[in-house]
């Protein structure tokens, strides 16, 4: 929820946290996150799934901070990685193996070896190439893998083309027609153990119907997979449940949970889904100082202290995440700002918001649901540091990461011995 951003004698709080009290600490910019929201999030998505038999896995890639990580294990929480840096954050963070899904597209040999000896709960295989590669590791440890079939339905997500997944040319999935001869085959070999069935169809996903539409295909398959004698014992029913905007209500939870009831609820399955924007997104401010004010066509530039390696979903998918000044409103002509960052990219370029204004060189501004992929996708282009994240708890706050700084970057840098090869 957005409950956590509240105005207390004008100025704009993180819980009871006035956020230019974290600036003055940390400096800007910073991401700051609500760990009272991240719990609510998960809390209400766990309620409201549970009468299904459903479990829920973060997305560790949406925020992969180990702080975060740790606020959901210690609520029950399982996870869904897809690499084994995530693996190792997850169990950092205290998140036992027995409750880790292992998802993604191109896992390396090394990941799946190191997936079956920490005894991770399933692997989400993509590929009958890729079903090879686990027969053999767990062959060569002498392990039985748990494999579940990702299937690609062919379903439009209905969101940004750079974000859907499970249209019948994506990368993602095995074909649906190419599943049970797939399934039955690895069925008979000893060293997998073929749990189920997964899917993931997107992210942003605002309208369910999509949803409805994939899963009532995955129960078909559980139907004809079963009808053939194989054993179909769970099935992940994937992430990209959307969050609203001043725009967009959001997804409802309720109906939510009521298509899973409707489409796989009747077939004694161990169901989970894998959030990640639902569960932190709203959860997380960047918060940015606004450094030059310059006359443009049609609206002002505001130059902010922030740019898209901080925060790239603006540039990489046209996102639109709301702006909160953090100072009390003001009198003046509301007026519009075109806010943009420092980088030297016209895709630096974080859109024009009306009725932001009047702006002053100094002014600190929120940008609302930035707790999902925003930190996770940063970058140090132009050698800018990667931000500090913060931890608001009440009304306390800490630094969940801090600056690396740029001496760190060089040391990595100290050229090594040349090799001769040739
Ligand atoms: N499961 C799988 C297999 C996924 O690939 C993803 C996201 C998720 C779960 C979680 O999806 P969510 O619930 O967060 O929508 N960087 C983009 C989003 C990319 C999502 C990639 N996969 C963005 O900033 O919008």
């Amino acid at each position: 929820t957005d409950a956590w951003l509240t105005r207390r004698n004008g100025t704009l709080c993180a819980e009871a946290v006035p956020l230019s009290a974290v600036a003055q600490a940390v400096g800007t910019p910073f991401y700051a996150y609500s760990a009272a929201a991240l719990r609510a999030n998960y809390a209400a998505l766990a309620a409201a799934v549970a009468p299904h038999r459903v479990t829920v896995c973060f997305a560790v890639k949406a925020s992969s901070n180990r702080n975060v990580l740790a606020e959901f294990a210690a609520l029950g929480c399982g996870m869904d990685i897809v690499s084994g840096g995530e693996m190792t954050r997850a169990l950092a963070a205290g998140t036992p193996p027995s409750r880790i899904i292992f998802s993604g597209v191109g896992k390396t040999r090394g990941e799946i070896r190191a997936a079956l000896r920490v005894g991770l709960h399933q692997i989400n295989v993509e590929s009958a190439a890729e079903l090879e590669v686990v027969a053999a590791a767990a062959r060569e440890l002498g392990l039985r893998a748990p494999v579940a079939l990702r299937v690609n339905p062919d379903v439009d997500a209905l969101t940004h083309a750079k974000i859907t997944t499970a249209r019948k040319d994506s990368k993602f999935g095995i074909a649906a027609a190419e599943v049970p001869a797939l399934y039955a085959e690895a069925a008979a070999r000893p060293e997998l153990e073929m749990v189920g069935l997964a899917v993931h169809i997107g992210s942003q996903i605002l309208d369910l119907a999509p949803f409805r539409q994939a899963w009532a295909a995955m129960a078909g398959l559980v139907r004809v997979l079963r009808a053939a004698g194989l054993p179909v014992a769970r099935l992940d029913l994937g992430g990209g449940l959307g969050i609203g905007d001043d725009s967009h209500p959001g997804p409802d939870l309720a109906e939510y949970a009521r298509i899973i009831g409707e489409t796989v609820g009747g077939l004694d399955l161990a169901l989970n889904v894998e959030p990640g924007r639902w569960l932190c997104g709203r959860a997380g401010v960047l918060v940015s100082e606004v450094l030059y004010l310059k006359p443009g066509e049609g609206a002002d530039f505001a130059i902010i202290d922030a740019a898209m390696n901080d925060l790239m979903r603006p540039a990489l998918y046209e996102a639109r995440h709301p702006v909160m000044p953090l100072h009390p409103p003001r009198d003046g002509a509301a007026r519009a700002y075109r806010l943009v960052g420092p980088i030297c990219e016209s895709s630096d370029d974080f859109g024009s918001y009306p009725g932001l204004g009047p702006l002053a060189a100094g002014d600190l501004l929120a940008f609302r649901h930035a707790g999902a992929y925003g930190a996770a996708m940063s970058s140090t282009y132009n050698s800018r540091d990667l931000i500090p994240e913060v931890l608001v708890d009440g009304a306390q706050f800490r630094l969940i990461r801090a600056r690396a700084g740029i001496d760190a970057a060089l040391r990595l840098e100290e050229p090594g011995p040349w090799s001769h090869a040739g």
